[in-house]
């Protein structure tokens, strides 16, 4: 269902990589409420071909950009003012990688090379995008800014690795950036922490399907999906949510506020009992 949360607002969306993304339901979701997009990924993502449908279907132009590269993204954001005719609304970052993590090295072992190229995609670009965004004076009052995360930053989850301190330190990034912008430019700067998704980035977790059945078992409203993650970032870059910053606001069907479930105590009591 549309109520229009979005028409008249305009927003950059990254992170859109092909249809399990999480980024490509917010496009979709935020042109549906009546938005206007402009889609951007890295070149080799786009050479995947994908992303054009969703450009298509949501009547929205790409920009490439390395996230990493303050050129990259001063020219996405140049470019995005132009096509827009001025000034955006929101923004969606949805960007995530650890190399360590693709090559299985673990987290006892990291090789700190490829640390500091997940900090620098996972965190430190919303650090970098921010920035090009307030120098260029980019965004109107009452603009928001999401970037997605993990609980993995506040409590451990084996397999997640340094992906979980690339979280925390986004988050900060969040808090320290949004005092500033909020302060400055009344926009307002979240992080949504969402449950374990089935995506390309989530599937690059070790052991993520035992993560999404542990999860899901452990939510009271069951785990949340991209389609579930798409309605609250649409409202997060709604007019309703005007006075919401700097928070980490948790997407997780209850997850991270529960000790344990009755499914997963009956799960390992029968068990034990068994025995
Ligand atoms: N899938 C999950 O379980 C889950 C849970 C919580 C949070 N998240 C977060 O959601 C976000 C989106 O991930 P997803 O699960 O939709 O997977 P995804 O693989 O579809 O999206 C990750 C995106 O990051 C992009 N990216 C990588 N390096 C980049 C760079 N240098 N510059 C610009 N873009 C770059 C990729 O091209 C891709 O589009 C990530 O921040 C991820 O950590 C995912």
């Amino acid at each position: 269902m549309a109520y229009n949360l979005l028409k008249g607002k305009k927003g950059i969306i990254f992170g859109a990589l092909n249809d399990l993304s999480i980024a490509w339901k917010v496009a979709e979701r935020a042109v549906e409420e009546g938005a206007e997009i402009v889609l951007t990924n890295t070149e080799i993502s786009l050479r995947m071909g994908e992303l054009t449908k969703l450009a298509q279907r949501c009547n929205a132009p790409i920009i490439a950009a390395d996230a990493t590269k303050v050129e990259d993204l001063e020219q996405l954001v140049d470019k995005a003012m132009e096509h827009f005719g001025g000034k955006f609304d929101f923004v969606l970052h949805s960007v995530g990688m650890s190399p360590n993590i693709r090559k299985n090295i673990p987290y006892q072992s990291l090789n700190y090379t490829f640390l500091d190229r997940t900090l620098d995609i996972s965190a430190v670009s919303f650090h970098k995008v921010l920035q090009v965004l307030y120098a260029k004076d980019a965004l109107n009052e009452w603009g928001s800014v999401v970037a997605l995360t993990y609980m993995a930053a506040q409590r451990t989850f084996i397999g997640y690795s340094d992906m979980a301190d690339a979280k925390a330190l986004l988050e900060s990034v969040a808090r320290s950036f949004g005092a500033i912008y909020g302060r400055d430019r009344k926009v307002r700067v979240n992080t949504l922490s969402q449950s374990p998704t089935y995506t390309t980035a989530g599937k690059g977790i070790a052991g993520m399907s035992g993560m999404l059945e542990f999860a899901e078992a452990m939510s009271p409203l069951g785990n949340a999906d991209a389609a579930d993650c798409a309605d609250y970032c649409i409202t997060l870059f709604s007019d309703l949510t005007r006075k919401v910053t700097m928070q980490n606001l948790y997407h997780d069907g209850g997850f991270s506020s529960m000790g344990l479930s009755e499914e997963l105590f009956n799960k390992f009591t029968n068990n034990k009992e068994a025995e």
